[in-house]
């Protein structure tokens, strides 16, 4: 097939460009840079040795957009375009209401234009807020903590709507949990614009040098060693997952989760880090991170059901794959 992947060469979407390449699609690339770089398209085709089509746009720009669907012809678009930093989405909601729902918006109303039938969206654990893990797809979704959240519920509300008003307009919404890791080469990975907002980075950071010390947000939780747990899933995991997904699609509206079904505590991951890796990360015990919830992790029996995907790597892939990126990563 035909697929058009936005935000293609960011974290998330340049694995899945590989994973798609391997599977024989033809990919073709929107992004806008903001939140990734140029050089990760060289690395894509060496690595898939493929080139994939390339167009530096906006996905909020309709006309440019369209463009693309006169000059392909589009089977279906996975989506991940998007911004993305909890912190960030509190102090300017507006700039990510404007970008994560015009996007769909956009994008959605396009591809119905030209018939484009199968819809993957990139959604989050995010919408099901403050609730018992393991979280499952048929639980009633609460207020999420952030606008960042919103605009991910938000998203599937739309998409959800949509492909009911356009029954030839198939949709999966995919919740994710918290992607790590990097591709086994060391080519591409997590790399994000400055101090990173997450976990890992931050960890990788650390043992790199480049950041003094690692502050873990509270030890006081209802957890096994009082930190923060979370479902901390391989990102070529979840690449894989996203091609299951897109070949797999039935009509109407599809929920997944692509999570492990495993919590991991802060702790647990920043000891498996210095143990695979026989590395050093200095750490600090500190307040509590405003918004951070005590355990997320997922119930992901029905991916496994019904896509037949199941995640295969653990935390020493991801923690191994993590450094060895940074390693690389100039
Ligand atoms: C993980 C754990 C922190 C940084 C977010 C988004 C979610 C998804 C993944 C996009 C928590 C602790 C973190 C640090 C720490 N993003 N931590 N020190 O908050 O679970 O999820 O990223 O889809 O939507 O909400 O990820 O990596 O920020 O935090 O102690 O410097 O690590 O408290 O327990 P999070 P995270």
């Amino acid at each position: 097939m035909n697929i058009l992947v936005t935000g293609g060469l960011g974290f998330i979407g340049s694995h899945t460009t590989i994973e798609l390449i391997k599977n024989n699609h033809t990919v073709i690339i929107a992004d806008n840079l903001i939140n990734s770089k140029i050089e990760v398209l060289d690395k894509l085709s060496t690595l898939a040795g493929i080139q994939p089509t390339f167009y530096q746009i906006d996905v909020t720009d309709e006309a440019k957009l369209e463009e693309v669907f006169v000059n392909h012809k589009i089977d279906g678009v996975i989506h991940f375009a998007g911004l993305k930093a909890v912190g960030e989405s509190v102090s300017k909601p507006l700039e990510y209401y404007y970008n994560n729902l015009v996007s769909t918006m956009i994008l959605s109303k396009i591809c119905v234009k030209y018939g484009v039938s199968k819809f993957v969206f990139s959604s989050s654990a995010t919408v099901y807020g403050d609730q018992p893990s393991p979280l499952k797809e048929d639980m009633e979704l609460k207020k999420t903590t952030n606008p960042y959240g919103e605009t991910k519920a938000m998203s599937e509300r739309i998409l959800t709507d949509t492909s009911i008003a356009n029954p030839n307009f198939a949709v999966s919404l995919l919740r994710y949990f918290n992607p790590v890791g990097a591709h086994e080469s060391g080519f591409i990975g997590e790399d994000p614009n400055g101090i990173p907002n997450n976990l890992m980075p931050f960890v990788t950071k650390v043992a790199k040098g480049q950041l003094e010390k690692l502050s873990v947000f509270g030890n006081d939780y209802d957890t096994i060693d009082g930190t923060g747990v979370r479902d901390y899933i391989h990102v070529v995991d979840l690449a894989k997952g996203h091609v299951k997904a897109i070949e797999n699609l039935k009509e109407g509206v599809n929920i997944y989760n692509l999570g492990t079904g495993k919590g991991t505590s802060v702790l647990e991951l920043v000891n498996a880090f210095m143990k695979v890796n026989d590395i050093d990360v200095p750490f600090d015990i500190v307040g509590r991170r405003p918004g951070d919830i005590a355990t997320c992790f997922a119930d992901a029996s029905k991916a496994e059901k019904e896509l037949g995907w199941k995640a295969e790597l653990g935390i020493d892939e991801m923690v191994r794959d993590a450094w060895k990126f940074e390693q690389n990563n100039r």
